[in-house]
């Protein structure tokens, strides 16, 4: 038991040990960043769009995009480098290391150019400068001065910024509540759950001119000035395309064109972003949702039923040192996958592999999901082969079948029948479990309705909407299960 410990514990070393290195040879790679870029013809920008002016969802032509004024300036980028540009969304969290590892090719989030932040990648010249408000309720705001008038209380912001950080640093005497999402905090401060969100003056000003209830104050927060100024993120060691782009940078600011153009045209669409926000409004989207978790769950139960034989299979092995390693190898698979979470298992397939590989989000989540998948399934189909009577391995071999034969032929069918209801659970677990792959950007029914949320600044009715989705999903699964079920019953 304790050998198996140590070589269990020295894979997990040796897996890291392959990964950090790597991360730091990425950072190293001779700079041939802007070159790279312009070969590769698209410009990716990672944005996390919970943040008007900044990045937010708006419908425009009748489709959710991301817009507001670092799209603009992302736009502007891309065109001075001679490429297209590409956004992906995911929250703000996740920038830093989707950057590192290669899933985007720079950050403009209202990103703060930190110090800290400063060691693990490079930042251009600062394109704007926001300072700090708190966003509270507005029947409070009488009582609320600054970030020294919530003791007791709780102030919340969004995790991963600097914000955050200055709560828990620059406070006492009151509660820091971190949430991934933006939209999330503005609807835990309407429903009473926080006291305060501190964000960007700009985004405070925003939200509150999109909502009556919503007032804000001034933060007075003690911040050098870099740390609430915004500029571009890109991997560290890009000096090449960092000079390049801080030319347009420098001439953004020169013109003062977030002011004059982009901010402007950010506050048009911030007006027209609460034209309709019934949810038959966003049909598609819910749709598309739905499409994307049922893909996900059929992939993954059909690729983890088959890890899942395999591995039974394995685990069952015995005889000779080959099939004794393959024993152990299984089993130290088995025990890793039940032993982690799936969503760190979503991550590592995505970030980590993808330091070898670049797998789309979609490829990663089937990939993380169906190796999940396959080592549960490998525990129900084992016992199911367990609970198949030794009597029909035994007449089956004396009739003179093989060994494979019986296997096929006599005792997985038998056993399938048994597990069927095990195997119809696990199907059903998935189609609620795929949500976790929302995390690494899959627009699956959970990222839709984080979109729909971001969209409509409507909290709680994207939620029922999902719920009755997923519900109705589950159970016509189930009634299909059962239907297979009492067919197995007869023969
Ligand atoms: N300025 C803060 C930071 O850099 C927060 C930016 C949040 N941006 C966003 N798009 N949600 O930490």
């Amino acid at each position: 038991m304790k050998k198996r410990f140590g070589l269990l514990l020295a894979i997990i070393v040796a897996l890291f040990m392959t990964v950090v290195p790597l991360n730091a040879q990425h950072a190293q790679a001779a700079d041939n960043s802007l070159a790279e870029i312009q070969k590769k013809g698209t410009l990716v920008m990672g944005t996390s769009p919970d943040y008007p002016p900044y990045e937010f969802q708006a419908t425009v032509n009748g489709k959710s995009t991301v817009v507001g004024m670092d799209i603009q300036i992302g736009k502007k980028v891309a065109k001075d480098l001679g490429v297209k540009l590409k956004v992906k969304s995911m929250s703000f969290d996740s920038l830093l290391v989707a950057l590192q590892t290669g899933k985007i090719d720079m950050i403009i989030s209202g990103m703060n150019p930190t110090p800290a932040r400063r060691k693990n990648v490079a930042f251009t010249h600062v394109y704007y400068q926001g300072g700090y408000s708190i966003v509270v309720n507005k029947t409070d705001k009488a009582k609320y001065k600054d970030k020294d008038s919530f003791k007791g209380g709780t102030l919340a912001a969004q995790t991963g910024t600097t914000q955050y950080n200055a709560i828990k640093k620059q406070t006492s005497g009151t509660k820091t509540k971190g949430m991934t999402s933006q939209s999330d905090l503005i609807l835990a401060l309407q429903s009473h759950k926080v006291d305060g969100v501190a964000m960007e003056k700009p985004s405070a000003q925003a939200y509150v001119s999109n909502n009556k209830s919503l007032a804000s104050i001034p933060s007075h927060f003690n911040m050098s000035s870099s740390a609430t100024s915004s500029a571009i993120a890109f991997r560290k060691g890009s000096t090449s395309l960092v000079n390049e782009v801080n030319k347009t940078v420098d001439q953004i600011k020169k013109q003062n064109l977030v002011k004059k153009q982009y901010l402007p045209a950010a506050g048009k669409y911030l007006k027209t972003n609460s034209v309709d926000t019934s949810m038959p409004h966003y049909w598609k989207a819910f749709a598309t949702g739905v499409e994307y978790t049922l893909i996900i769950t059929v992939c993954s139960v059909f690729f983890g039923f088959i890890i899942g034989i395999l591995l039974a299979l394995a685990r069952m092995a015995k005889g000779n040192p080959l099939k004794t390693a393959l024993r152990w190898l299984a089993t130290a698979y088995v025990e890793f996958i039940r032993g982690t979470p799936m969503m760190v298992q979503v991550m590592f397939v995505y970030f980590g592999l993808g330091l070898f590989v670049n797998l789309p989000a979609l490829t990663s989540g089937i990939i993380a999901i169906s190796l999940n998948s396959g080592a549960y399934v490998a525990e129900y189909i084992r016992g199911g082969i367990n609970s198949v009577n030794i009597g029909q391995t035994e007449a089956a071999r004396s009739l003179g079948m093989s060994n494979g034969a019986t296997m096929r032929y006599v005792i997985l069918p038998q056993a399938l029948k048994n597990i069927w209801p095990s195997l119809g659970n696990e199907f059903i677990t998935l189609i609620k479990d795929s949500s976790i792959v929302s995390i690494i950007g899959v627009t699956e029914l959970i990222y839709q309705s984080n979109i729909v949320r971001s969209d409509t600044y409507r909290g709680v009715a994207p939620i029922v909407v999902i719920m009755v989705l997923y519900f109705i999903m589950t159970f016509t699964a189930s009634r299909i299960l059962n239907y297979f079920e009492r067919r197995m019953q007869h023969d």
